[in-house]
C-alpha cells in the first residue's frame, strides 16, 4: 500500500494518502480511472473528504457484503454529510419518522420484513408485469415517432420505471412529476452535497413524500386493493410482530425510491454505452438474443449504483489494511465490475463477455437487490423495443454529458440522440 501523506484523525478515520485525497466522490468523470489506480496501488484507502474507507477490490467487497455480523447496513441511508439544523427541524416538525425496513435495516428485523415483503416483491409478480411494461415502453416510443432529435432521458426513460412502480403501488400516472421531484431531492439530501437552502427545499419534499406514503397506506387500510400496500396490510393482519403500520408506510416510501431512480439511470447508462460502442448497438439490433447479456455488461461496465455503504462493527483487516471498529465503509461496487483479477480485459466493453453477470451492481448477501429481476426485465424490454423501432439512432456527437452529483448514483441527466441517424 502506498501512503505518502498522513494526517491524524479520529478513532474511525484513517491516514490520508494521495489516492485518498485525490478521490472525488461526486465527480463521476474520472472515477473509473481513479478506482483502477487504487485497485493496483492502494485497494483500500481512506477518503478524508467524506470520512469513509473506500474498498475497491471485488474480493474484499464480497467479503463485506457477505458478513452482516461484522459489517452493518444501518448506515446505508444516512446522509453522507450531517444535515443542517433547519433541515432537521423541518423534518421533525413535519412528522417525518420513516423507520429502517430494508437497505438500512439489520437482522433480525431485516429477515422478518424481507420475508413479508417477498410475498409481493418476487420474481413471479415481476414477470407477470411484462405485458404492462412492454405497453408502457411502446407508449413512450410512440411519442418519439416523427421526431428527429430527442433527449433519451427526459423523453424516454425518466418517467418510465416510475410508472412501473406505480402499477405495483396503485398510484395514478399524473403523480409522476411530483414523485420524481421528491425522489430526486431525497437522493440529493442523502447522498449529495447540498447547500443549506437546497437542504431546506429537500427537507420539505421529504415531509411531503412521507405524508403521501402515509396517506396511501391509510387509504388501503380503508379500501384494500390488489397492490403492494394492501398485500402488506393483509399479511400483517393487525399483528405488529409480523409488520407494524409504520413499517408498511416505510416499505412503500422505500419502494417509491429504490424502484425507479436506479433503473432510470441504468437505462440511460446502457443506452449511452451501447450507442457509443456502435458495433455493440448494431449487434443487438441484428440479434436481440444478445440483449440479456448486453444488459449485464452495462451493469458491470457502467452501473447506476457506483458505491454502497456499511459500518464496521469491529476492527477488521481488508487487503492488509486495518479498518477500525465504528468506521464508515464505502464499497466501490463499480470498481468491482472493472476488477482485472476477475474480469479479463476488464476495461473493454464486451456484450458477449461470459462472466458479465458477476458484477456487484445489485449488491450481494442478505440485502441483495429485491428488484434485480424487475430491473433486468425493464432494461431488456427497453432495449428490445428501442432497437426494433429506431435501429439507426445515433448519439449527438460532442455533447457534454452531465452526471447527477451523488456519491452512490450515476446516470446522465441528458442524452441527446438523432433517431434516424
Ligand atoms: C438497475 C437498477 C437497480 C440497481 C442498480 C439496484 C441496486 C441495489 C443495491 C446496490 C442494493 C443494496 C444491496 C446490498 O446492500 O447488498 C439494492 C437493494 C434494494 N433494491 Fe435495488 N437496484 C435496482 C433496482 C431496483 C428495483 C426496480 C427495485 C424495486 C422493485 C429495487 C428494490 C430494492 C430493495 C427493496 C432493496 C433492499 C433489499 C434489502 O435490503 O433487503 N431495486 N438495490
Amino acid at each position: 500500500m502506498t501512503v505518502t501523506k498522513s494526517t491524524s484523525g479520529t478513532a474511525s478515520s484513517g491516514p490520508a494518502s494521495d489516492i485518498g485525497c485525490g478521490y472525488a466522490p461526486f465527480d463521476h468523470g474520472p472515477m473509473s480511472a481513479h478506482f483502477q489506480k487504487a485497485r493496483n496501488e492502494e485497494p483500500v484507502f481512506y477518503s478524508p473528504k467524506i470520512n469513509y474507507w473506500v474498498v475497491t477490490k471485488r474480493v474484499d467487497i464480497l467479503e463485506v457484503f457477505r458478513d452482516p455480523k461484522t459489517f452493518s447496513a444501518e448506515i446505508a441511508l444516512s446522509p453522507v454529510f450531517p444535515l443542517s439544523q433547519s433541515a432537521l427541524k423541518i423534518m421533525r416538525d413535519g412528522g417525518f419518522d420513516a423507520c429502517p425496513v430494508q437497505v438500512n435495516c439489520v437482522p433480525p428485523d431485516h429477515t422478518r420484513i424481507r420475508q413479508v415483503a417477498g410475498a409481493y416483491l418476487n420474481a413471479k409478480r415481476f414477470s407477470a408485469l411484462e405485458p404492462d411494461i412492454r405497453a408502457l415502453v411502446h407508449r413512450f416510443l410512440d411519442q418519439l415517432e416523427g421526431k428527429q432529435r430527442v433527449d433519451l432521458i427526459k423523453d424516454f426513460v425518466y418517467d418510465l420505471p416510475a410508472l412501473v412502480i406505480f402499477l405495483m403501488l396503485g398510484i395514478p400516472d399524473e403523480d409522476v412529476p411530483q414523485i420524481k421531484r421528491w425522489a430526486d431531492n431525497r437522493l440529493l439530501l442523502t447522498f449529495g452535497e447540498l447547500s443549506e437552502a437546497a437542504q431546506i427545499t429537500a427537507a420539505h419534499d421529504m415531509v411531503a413524500y412521507w405524508q403521501y406514503c402515509r396517506d396511501l397506506v391509510a387509504a388501503r387500510q380503508k379500501n384494500p386493493q390488489d397492490d403492494y400496500a394492501s398485500v402488506l396490510l393483509a399479511a400483517r393482519a393487525g399483528d405488529d410482530a409480523v409488520l407494524s403500520v409504520k413499517e408498511v408506510e416505510s416499505l412503500v416510501f422505500g419502494l417509491l425510491l429504490a424502484g425507479h431512480e436506479t433503473t432510470t439511470n441504468q437505462a440511460g447508462n446502457a443506452l449511452r454505452m451501447l450507442l457509443t460502442h456502435r458495433e455493440s448497438w448494431e449487434a443487438i439490433c441484428a440479434d436481440p438474443g444478445l440483449i440479456p447479456n448486453a444488459v449485464e455488461e452495462c451493469l458491470r461496465y457502467q452501473a447506476s449504483v457506483v458505491c454502497w455503504r456499511r459500518k464496521a462493527l469491529e476492527d477488521v483487516m481488508l487487503s492488509g489494511v486495518r479498518i477500525p471498529s465504528g468506521a464508515n465503509i464505502l464499497l466501490a461496487t463499480a470498481s468491482a465490475g472493472r476488477d482485472e483479477d476477475w474480469f479479463a480485459d476488464s476495461e473493454t466493453f464486451d456484450i458477449r463477455r461470459e462472466n458479465a453477470r458477476d458484477h456487484l451492481a445489485f449488491g450481494n448477501g442478505i440485502h441483495f437487490c429485491v428488484g434485480a429481476p424487475l430491473a433486468r426485465l425493464e432494461l431488456k424490454i427497453i432495449l428490445e423495443e428501442v432497437t426494433k423501432r429506431f435501429p439507426k439512432m445515433r448519439l449527438v456527437e460532442d455533447q457534454s454529458i452531465d452526471m447527477i452529483r451523488t456519491i452512490a448514483f450515476r446516470g446522465p441527466s441528458q442524452l441527446l440522440a438523432d433517431l434516424n441517424g
